[in-house]
């Protein structure tokens, strides 16, 4: 399947914290018999092993997305709802939510004095339900609903989705599995992780239990080439980003500097990632256990963490050569880590 393909098929999936198996089952679908090893842990994540000689390395990407869950139903049916994960009630008003069942509902506020009055408690979602009891057929309370948006290709190579964070990262390794070759300088688990978005929690425990020798995580991170974005140095189309740092991981030297080096040696353009707010899985594993050595190879998006989310095809495709070169490249040996 070409990437678009995937990618569309992905984005489009229900999938938000803690409900992520409909798009676990879609992933492991795409990998069939392309792995040595799959299986699920206790929480849901979802393990892809590739066999090879030497040291152990975990590329994680997530499945989950951020959605809402109901609080209350009100007599006449109408929902209130709270985030799962770091999303604006601004950004929902007019947006349609989907529940794991197909129904829809459209997000609006009540009357507001000032539009900074718009918070979760002034929001509601209308389900279509004109009573408590009809609602309640529809619906219970702690239900998940996501974002309902298609996914669109708004130009050649210009890709508009929700959830790009992170079925972009699931994508580009379901792509890679299918490129490597059946014989790998070092074993390579690749983790499709769970809630991610409530605090890197999937990750945390699939790291526990692989016990990899180095962490990689595969995620979108935001840019900062739009009309007056907050400075950040990476954009839309310059290729894929090497992180230095996130709130969650300042990334091992040494892996940072392999990662150069390989993209060097390939001539695959790259950018250095700083990002002053949120994390990746790398945040969790490089601290499991005595610490791992971890990266993160990031995908440039816009508009992170709304129903339209954009990425660069040129983007993924580097991303993805970059991860198959280092994964077919010997990882900088522990010896010179424990120098350190
Ligand atoms: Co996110
Ligand atoms: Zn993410």
């Amino acid at each position: 399947m070409a990437i678009r393909d995937t990618l569309k098929k992905l984005t489009e999936a229900y999938g938000p914290s803690g409900e992520e198996e409909n798009v676990r089952s879609m992933i492991r679908d795409m990998l069939n018999d392309q792995v040595d090893q799959i299986f699920e842990d206790n929480l849901g994540n979802l393990f892809a092993i590739r066999k090879g000689q030497k040291l152990k390395v975990m590329v994680s990407a997530h499945m989950d997305e951020i959605g809402v869950i109901v609080t209350h139903i009100d007599e006449n049916g109408f929902l209130r709802i709270a985030p799962v994960g770091g999303i604006s009630p601004r950004l929902l008003i007019g947006q349609r939510l989907r529940f794991n069942n197909e129904l829809i509902g459209t997000v609006y506020h009540e009357k507001l004095k000032e539009l900074k009055e718009l918070d979760w408690p002034k929001i509601y979602l209308d389900i279509g339900a004109d009573d408590l009891e009809t609602a309640k057929k529809l619906v219970k309370i702690g239900d998940l609903a996501c974002l309902d948006q298609p996914f669109k290709e708004q130009r050649e190579g210009r890709y508009l989705a929700k959830a790009m964070d992170d079925r972009a990262g699931c994508a580009i390794l379901v792509e890679v599995i299918n490129r490597l070759p059946a014989e790998l300088p070092h074993e390579v688990c690749f983790v499709f992780s769970v809630q991610e978005e409530l605090g890197l929690r999937g990750a945390k425990t699939a790291a526990y239990r692989y016990e990899p020798d180095f962490g990689l995580a595969v995620d979108v991170t935001t840019v900062g080439d739009t009309p007056k974005a907050a400075t950040m140095e990476v954009s839309l189309g310059k290729g894929p980003a090497i992180k230095v740092k996130d709130n969650s991981v300042l990334c091992h030297p040494l892996i940072r500097r392999f990662m150069v080096d390989v993209a060097e040696k390939n001539k695959i353009p790259f950018q250095y990632e700083v990002l002053t707010r949120g994390g990746t899985d790398a945040g969790a594993i490089h601290l499991s256990r005595e610490g791992v050595p971890s990266g993160a190879l990031s995908i440039p998006c816009r508009y992170v963490h709304t129903a339209s989310e954009i990425v660069d095809k040129s983007d993924l495709d580097y991303a993805v050569l970059l991860l198959e070169k280092m994964l077919l490249s010997s990882w900088p040996q522990m010896e010179e880590i424990n120098l350190r």
